[in-house]
């Protein structure tokens, strides 16, 4: 009989919104989690609050960033853009052989809802840059609104675009993203991430324009079942 091991996930950041809400969703899926944070005590106070939304399925426990990245088997980056560099270089140590799935979108505030992409192109290729050869870096979820993530009997109805310079890691985080009930496509090098990252104002834009909470996009003109 096959056995579904599933993998464990460090959320670096993961005390916030964003990685709070992808945590929860991979906690519910019976993944092991680890939520990561500058301090071990709001990790695990986190941690502790998502075991209660949980009702005691799913195990979610909370370390300093470090020690996530060093306890997990594929760990998330979900920090404001201005902490992307320092939480990385942080963790260097922790990430090798390992993947890393870059969340950050380059926002400047305060017009997010203005694209300024860093002037070297997409802010994920800088991390892949510092990191090296030794850590397969992909970006993913940059167009998933939080707002919809904690609704876990919602699918959400935004697809996720997934960038890597290698295919088969690519590949890894789109069934990750699948199994949370998200439509995702690989969408090719990690330098294609330019355009999630860019995207995120527009969706920023247009949530403020209609005065809705998350807008998303969908990608039509190929199927899950071809
Ligand atoms: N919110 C969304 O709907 C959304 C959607 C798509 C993508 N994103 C992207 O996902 C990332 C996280 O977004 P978020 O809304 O979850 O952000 P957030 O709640 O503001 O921050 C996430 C976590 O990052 C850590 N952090 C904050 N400032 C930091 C600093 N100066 N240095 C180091 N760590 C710091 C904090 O954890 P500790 O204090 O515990 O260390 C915080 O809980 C961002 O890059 C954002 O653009 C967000």
């Amino acid at each position: 009989m096959m056995h579904d091991v599933k993998k464990t996930i460090a959320v670096l950041g993961g005390t916030g919104k964003e990685g709070g809400g992808l945590a929860l969703r991979w906690a519910h899926r019976g993944h092991p989690v680890i939520i990561g944070s500058r301090t071990a005590e709001r990790a695990e106070e986190a941690a502790a609050e998502m075991r209660e939304t949980l009702g005691g399925a799913g195990s979610v426990k909370g370390l300093a960033n470090p020690d996530a990245a060093a306890a997990a088997d594929i760990v998330v980056l979900s920090v404001p853009y201005a902490a992307q560099q320092a939480t990385v270089s942080e963790v260097a140590t922790q990430l090798a052989g390992k993947i890393l799935i870059d969340v950050t979108v380059p926002l400047v505030p305060p017009k997010v809802s203005r694209v300024q992409l860093p002037a070297g192109g997409s802010a994920v290729e800088a991390v892949q840059k510092l990191l090296g050869d030794g850590v397969r870096v992909v970006s993913a979820f940059q167009n998933i609104s939080a707002h919809h993530l904690t609704k876990l009997d919602e699918d959400v109805e935004c697809d996720v675009l997934v960038c890597a310079d290698d295919p088969a890691a690519a590949d890894e985080v789109v069934a990750l993203a699948e199994e949370i009930g998200l439509t995702a496509w690989n969408a090719g090098p990690l330098c294609n991430s330019v355009v999630a990252e860019a995207l995120t104002s527009v969706l920023i834009s247009l949530n403020r324009r209609y005065k809705v909470p998350g807008t998303g996009i969908r990608i039509t003109g190929v199927s899950k079942d071809a």
